[in-house]
């Protein structure tokens, strides 16, 4: 890469991790994952380590956590806030108690002060006289913002301390933060409780922050006046005759392994914690030693956060539902104890099939490691049996859909097996666990596309039997849901509006809506251009004609057998005769002239004013066509609004051209 492109990646990561500050710090609604966002930071720090003349004021190498609001008063720390490094492994470990030898110049037997590394808010609070003067924030670590009306509010904080030993002068620092339990009734408002506790703190009014119960443990301190105390873990015994509270969990061990057995079990527990924990903070536990240690720029040499993994957490099964889909599969799904899985709230977890659960022998009341990664629904990976009690018993599958429906496990004639899902078979819409997901994916994006009507709004209608087949979509009584709460004259009309716009879809999309199993939008797609007009579908379908799909190259029997075993429910049929005799359904006329034949698409990120579905059949309107993954077919990678690092850097690395929405507008005119 020439340096001025260098120059430029690293200014793209540096704004990237700008905006996802502000989003954090100022808006306390960040967009990407703890993960995500450590991952840009350390694409950074690799950028600088590897180029040396990438320097920048803004880098997360020079700064810490993000500039005060603009909304508080300022104050300078008397004493910096730093933050820690983080370890993930035995070898980071070894590897930091290697750089304090080094250090120090010898090596030595030491002691580690272990405690809960809380995830919530830092702050500061300082005391003169034993009287609370002023709480602070963390800010960029160098200026904090003036919280202390908010921090009073805590029951937690003392505000006059008379203890005689208390130290004339001190700042006292922990970690503000919200009770998983208390989270429970805010987890619409925000993503995990340190948001929650993030957002009652740094309000205006300090009535508002009273609202939300928030909790503080101290841990540790800033400025100390006269330190007359040797040790970590005694000035945590002090902080308590202080009246402050401390961790329950802080433990003091002398070597690595040690270090490890206890965050190994701790990891597996911690799902049971009152508050979230994102790993353990080892100090070293002589102050002394931790003074002749000092700092680097950004963390103390003697303290390390050794850190939880983001893409799993134990947690224990306290239920098992099922769920039935579109297509009859009964899913069944594992209700956890909630626990924060890289920065997210989790508390439902897949168990696939009756085949994985049985597999792995999951129970209710099993401890089980989750994992939730990217994109990815949370699943139950393995059951941690020695935790285990001795009174569980295997879960029976029901072998009953919760509709009443005996349920089926299909024989695969290719793989000579039965299914590993078990099946309501689809009578039509009288499963009506089926039918509410029919109605789902039939106003779904890329099938009606029905604006205003989400799958909430579904299910609410579902409940007060306003609609039980697709067609009553048509047919809604808007001046009754006009009276609804929530609903509104102006949310009323913007429904009708997008039910009325719905009526005129293209013959692909129609069939792609009638959710036939194996039916997907390809296939749909080729079903479309082979029959050209709803009235043939329909005749075909009509005159049992199915083999005739079988001229179609890319329909094969699974799909016939599919379309077959839909039209002989009777039902089937006449609702999707009813439908086309009430929609606009268009012919397919395949444009194979238009500006972007030859050219394939892909898109990341969010487009402004449009929906994937909508810009995709622009494109295809223009004979162009989108493709799903970055390979070297692919011609353009169009950007949206936050993109996926990972696709934006395979198309550089294979040379694909990279377009803004505007750009790519541009290529229709
Ligand atoms: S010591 C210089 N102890 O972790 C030492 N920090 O990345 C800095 N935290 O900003 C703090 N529990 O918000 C310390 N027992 C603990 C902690 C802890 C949580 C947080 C704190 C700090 C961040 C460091």
């Amino acid at each position: 890469m020439r340096e001025s492109d260098i120059k430029k990646l690293y200014k793209n990561k540096l704004n990237e991790l700008k905006k996802h500050n502000k989003n954090y710090f100022d808006k306390n609604s960040p967009t990407i994952s703890d993960k995500d966002y450590d991952k840009i930071k350390l694409e950074i720090f690799d950028l600088e380590k590897k180029y040396t003349f990438l320097k920048s004021p803004y880098s997360p190498s020079s700064s810490l956590g993000y500039p005060p609001s603009k909304n508080f008063v300022k104050s300078n720390h008397r004493v910096k806030m730093l933050s820690l490094s983080n370890a993930f492994n035995k070898d980071d470990l070894v590897n930091f108690e290697k750089r304090i030898f080094n250090f120090l110049n010898k090596k030595i037997e030491v002691e580690y002060s272990v405690e809960p590394k809380i995830d919530g808010i830092s702050a500061s609070l300082t005391y003169k006289n034993g009287i609370l003067i002023i709480g602070t924030s963390r800010g960029d670590g160098t200026t904090g913002e003036v919280i202390t009306e908010n921090l009073k509010t805590i029951d937690d904080i003392p505000h006059i301390i008379k203890d005689k030993d208390f130290p004339r002068d001190i700042d006292i620092r922990g970690e503000v933060f919200i009770k998983k339990s208390d989270f429970e009734n805010l987890k619409s408002n925000f993503a995990n409780p340190r948001n929650a506790a993030s957002g009652s703190l740094r309000q205006k009014n300090p009535e508002q922050t009273k609202k939300i119960p928030l909790n503080f443990i101290a841990y540790t301190f800033g400025f100390f006046k006269n330190k007359n105390i040797n040790k970590q873990s005694e000035f945590l015994n002090s902080l308590k005759k202080w009246g402050f509270k401390t961790s329950e969990h802080n433990k003091v061990f002398k070597t690595i392994n040690d270090l490890e057995i206890f965050h190994k079990k701790f990891e597996k527990d911690r799902f049971d914690l009152e508050y979230d924990v994102d790993g353990l903070v080892y100090k070293i536990n002589s102050l002394e030693l931790q003074n002749r240690l000092g700092f680097t720029a950004n963390s103390p040499r003697w303290a390390i956060a050794h850190k939880f993994s983001a893409d799993s957490a134990y947690s224990k099964i306290t239920d098992i539902n099922i769920q039935v889909g579109r297509t009859g599969a009964l899913t069944p799904v594992a209700r956890i104890k909630p626990v924060n899985i890289g920065g997210v709230v989790v508390s439902n977890a897949t168990l696939h099939n009756e085949d994985e659960i049985i597999r792995k022998d999951i129970r209710l009341g099993d401890t089980v490691k989750v994992e939730r990664a990217g994109d990815v629904i949370p699943h139950v990976v393995l059951v941690d049996l020695k935790k285990r009690k001795k009174e569980s018993k295997k879960f029976v599958f029901p072998k009953k859909c919760p509709c009443g429906f005996d349920t089926i496990k299909e024989f695969n004639k290719f793989t000579k097996k039965y299914d590993a899902v078990r099946r309501c078979p689809d009578r039509g819409f009288e499963c009506e666990k089926i039918a509410v997901e029919k109605i789902k994916h039939f106003i779904s994006k890329e099938a009606l596309n029905i604006d205003g009507l989400g799958k909430k709004v579904v299910e609410n209608f579902w409940n007060l039997k306003l609609i039980r087949y697709p067609q009553d979509i048509f047919n809604l009584d808007y001046a009754k849901i006009s009276k609804f709460d929530g609903w509104g004259d102006l949310s009323v009309s913007n429904l009708k509006y997008s039910i009325d716009q719905s009526k005129k879809v293209s013959l692909d999309r129609f069939i792609y809506s009638i959710g036939i199993r194996h039916i997907g939008i390809e296939n749909a797609k080729l079903l479309a251009e082979y029959t050209k007009s709803i009235t043939n579908f329909l005749n075909l379908i009509k005159n049992k004609k199915f083999n005739e799909f079988l001229n179609i190259d890319g329909i094969g029997e699974t799909q016939i057998n599919s379309l077959k075993k839909f039209f002989e429910n009777k039902s089937n049929y006449k609702i999707i005769e009813k439908l086309s005799s009430m929609l606009n359904i268009s012919d397919l006329k395949l444009n194979k002239d238009g500006k972007l034949l030859n050219n394939t698409f892909m898109f990341t990120g969010k487009l402004s004013n449009m929906s994937r579905a909508e810009a995709k059949s622009l494109i295809e309107e223009n004979s162009g066509s989108v493709v799903s993954s970055v390979n070297k077919k692919l011609k353009y990678l169009i950007i949206g609004e936050k993109p996926t690092t990972r696709k934006v850097e395979q198309a550089k690395e294979l040379g694909i051209k990279i377009l803004s929405q505007k750009e790519w507008l541009n290529l229709l005119d």
